[in-house]
């Protein structure tokens, strides 16, 4: 099983990459919100992309989404254009279209709109999901989970990641734009883990957000952990993904996660030639047999 995961679009998402899409040939899209500034383009191809190659997307929107629109009015608009592609709180099953590429995995969707930061809701996400809670936000991504196949290797799905993976800035889910830097993962998320692991291993954790690039040329953050309890962490947010290499090449990234029938084998940022041809790769985690989960651990958070 081959999920390919689509870090943070800010709008660079068009024709280009579904015609990638179809000779790369994924099992599964994964994106993970701030499609754009709450346009109706890129909800529209991930659409299509579905009706076209019948490849599952599943996807959970970011901050950007509401397109600065406090009354929530874009955020409604954009959760009604993704439809079933959008999973916020939800379980999605994404099983391979070829049986012998696997039974598939279990998704379940966090908190849409996330800014990061702990726990916050703008008034947009108000407006559209209520006055919700922290502890109501981490009992329905809990509760999803819950209804996930247990024979069926589970991934979380987030625009932010969770709290409690390191304070630095250049941390995976580290603030950096501004002074000090501090640990800007959302707590719900973190706590939905907690539970989540209290009842069965949860292999993968996929989000955005914090882009790779660091502010002020500091570099690159982190773009993966793998905690005590073999969870692995992944930040997809390279931004842009749309981009031109040294030698005037174009390029577009895309994550890259495969399982095998022992759960998640590699996990990998991948740049991409419009010809399909594999230009760059970063091998970020490969399962050896001291990677595989022994224990299900509470993350400290
Ligand atoms: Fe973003």
């Amino acid at each position: 099983m081959q999920l390919a995961i689509a870090g943070d679009l800010h709008g660079q998402w068009d024709q280009s990459d579904h015609a990638l899409l179809e000779l790369l040939a994924p099992d599964a899209l994964l994106v993970v919100g701030d499609l754009s500034d709450g346009t109706p383009r890129i909800p529209a191809l991930l659409r299509q992309l579905v009706q076209e190659q019948q490849l599952p997307v599943a996807c959970v929107l970011g901050n950007h989404d509401s397109g600065k629109d406090a009354s929530g009015h874009i955020l409604t608009r954009q959760l009604a254009a993704l439809g079933p592609l959008h999973i916020g709180w939800q379980l999605r099953e994404l099983h391979p279209a070829d049986p012998a590429c696997g039974p598939g995995v279990t998704v379940v969707g966090a908190r849409p709109g996330t800014a990061g930061g702990g726990f916050h809701l703008s008034k947009a996400c108000t407006a559209v999901f209520g006055p919700l809670t922290l502890d109501q936000s981490v009992d329905r991504i809990v509760a999803a989970a819950a209804g996930a196949d247990p024979a069926l290797p589970l991934v979380l799905l987030a625009h932010s990641g969770p709290r409690g993976l390191g304070s630095d800035a250049c941390d995976i889910c580290g603030r950096d734009w501004k002074q000090p830097s501090c640990d800007w993962g959302d707590q719900d998320l973190a706590q939905a883990i907690d539970h989540i692991r209290r009842r069965r291993p949860l292999a993968l954790v996929v989000f955005g957000h914090m882009h790779h690039r660091l502010r002020r040329g500091a570099g690159e953050r982190r773009t993966l952990v793998v905690d005590r309890g073999g969870t692995v962490y992944l930040n997809a947010a390279c931004v842009p993904r749309h981009l031109v290499d040294d030698a005037g090449l174009a390029l577009r990234h895309f994550s890259w996660a495969a399982f095998d029938g022992q759960g998640l084998h590699s996990v990998a940022h991948r740049w991409y030639g419009l010809d399909g041809r594999l230009h760059y790769q970063e091998l970020l985690f490969e399962r050896t047999p001291s990677t595989l989960p022994v224990a299900v651990e509470p993350l400290s958070c």
